[in-house]
């Protein structure tokens, strides 16, 4: 379903500490109704416990909550609406998958015939049809987790939530399940939020993707804009696969740049994008955008192989420029490891503070 931009779901200045450890440091994000949100983020940076405070299972110290355009922040977990996922399915055991799905019902007064009929529809929604009198121990780990999807929605939540949902599963089931949870997003146009710290998972599943890093969102964007135009070093290093090699540029005399140890005359488009002030910045540097030429070719930086990785229908070249070490992906065979050759750009890469790793324009600078 196509989300829009009117803020559904507005979170402003959320600040939340546990002790000594500043969890969020003033989180704002606005999310469309209908949106496929999800919050990326190393472990640690705080996306569970936004989760919660959206939830209402944590309370923050500080900031607001609007939902649909009324403030929820007073409103206790249950009578927010809101359908929840965590990782380990936290099914009952000794109930059916019926009983399961019935239990966000009972809470809410819904019984008999009105809640068969949402558990019928909840779970041919999640394609359990069928299995209702099964216990949990008797499903497959992904039919456990749409067990737990099917409960979720069966309330006919405002939101639904989703904490590392694919977590707990295998490399095989976590891609079919991920199809899914993409098509119960169609099919329900629920506006949804969900965690994860697999870059790949976002960028799928995602219609707007915030980045997290250390209790705050560094860029809240399509996917599109995070891996084009990241706003901050880290996220440039934090998608893609492999994601973009961050490498400190100095400039030196007559236009030639300080790469790593490795003297470097980048070509004129590269050469007119690089700020004029500081003398030393981060560029990101990703592997699909570099190409191997000879060590000789104009505007390439020389480098050597330190290895190879072959995949099949490429492969990932590591190539060491003095100190600093960038990823090729590479099509076609390559000289052997140990070998001299010229890294290639293609087009003109992200250029960042080298201190504080924000953007910097192409030829920004006095
Ligand atoms: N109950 C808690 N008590 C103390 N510290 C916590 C608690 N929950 C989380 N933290 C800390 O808060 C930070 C954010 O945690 P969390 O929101 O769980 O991150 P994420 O979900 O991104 O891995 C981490 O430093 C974590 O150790
Ligand atoms: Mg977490």
């Amino acid at each position: 379903m196509a989300s829009t931009d009117a803020p559904y779901l507005a979170i402003s200045d959320v600040r939340k500490s546990y002790k000594a450890t500043v969890a969020l440091h003033g989180v704002s994000l606005t999310v469309g109704r209908g949106a496929f949100t999800v919050l990326l983020g190393e472990s640690g940076c705080g996306k569970s416990t936004l989760l919660k405070i959206i939830a209402g299972l944590l309370t923050a110290d500080s900031g607001a909550i609007g939902l649909d355009g009324t403030a929820i922040d007073g409103l206790p977990a249950h009578r927010r609406d809101i359908g929840l996922v965590f990782q380990n399915y936290a099914l009952f055991p000794h109930l059916s998958v019926a009983e399961n799905v019935r239990f966000g019902l009972d809470m809410r007064g819904i019984r008999g015939d009105a809640a068969a009929t949402r558990i019928r529809e909840a779970l041919a929604l999640v394609k359990l049809d069928g299995l209702e009198a099964r216990k949990p121990a008797e499903l497959s780990g992904g039919q456990q987790q749409r067990v737990a999807l099917a409960r979720a929605i069966v309330i006919g939540p405002r939101l639904l939530l989703l904490d590392e949902p694919l977590s707990n599963l295998d490399a095989v089931l976590r891609s079919s399940v991920r199809v899914e949870i993409r098509e119960l997003h169609q099919r329900t146009g629920l506006t949804t939020i969900m965690v994860t710290h697999d870059q790949a998972e976002a960028m799928t599943l995602a219609d707007r993707i915030a980045v997290m890093k250390d209790g705050r969102i560094l860029q809240h964007d399509t996917p599109e804009r995070i891996y084009e135009e990241p706003a901050q070093a880290f996220v440039a290093s934090f998608v893609g696969s492999p994601p973009a090699a961050l490498v400190r540029v100095r400039r030196g005399e007559g236009g030639v740049l300080d790469l790593g140890g490795s003297a470097w005359r980048p070509p004129d488009a590269v050469a007119a994008a690089l700020p004029r002030d500081p003398a030393a910045f981060t560029v990101a540097l990703r592997p699909e955008r570099l190409r191997i030429v000879s060590p000789d070719s104009p505007g390439a930086i020389r480098g050597r192989i330190r290895s190879i990785e072959y995949l099949g229908a490429e492969r990932l070249v590591y190539v060491d420029i003095g100190s600093e070490r960038v990823i090729v992906r590479s099509a076609g065979p390559v000289s052997d490891e140990g070998g001299e050759v010229g890294v290639a750009l293609d087009g003109v890469p992200p250029v960042f503070d080298a201190k504080t790793g924000v953007r910097i324009e192409a030829g920004s600078g006095p």
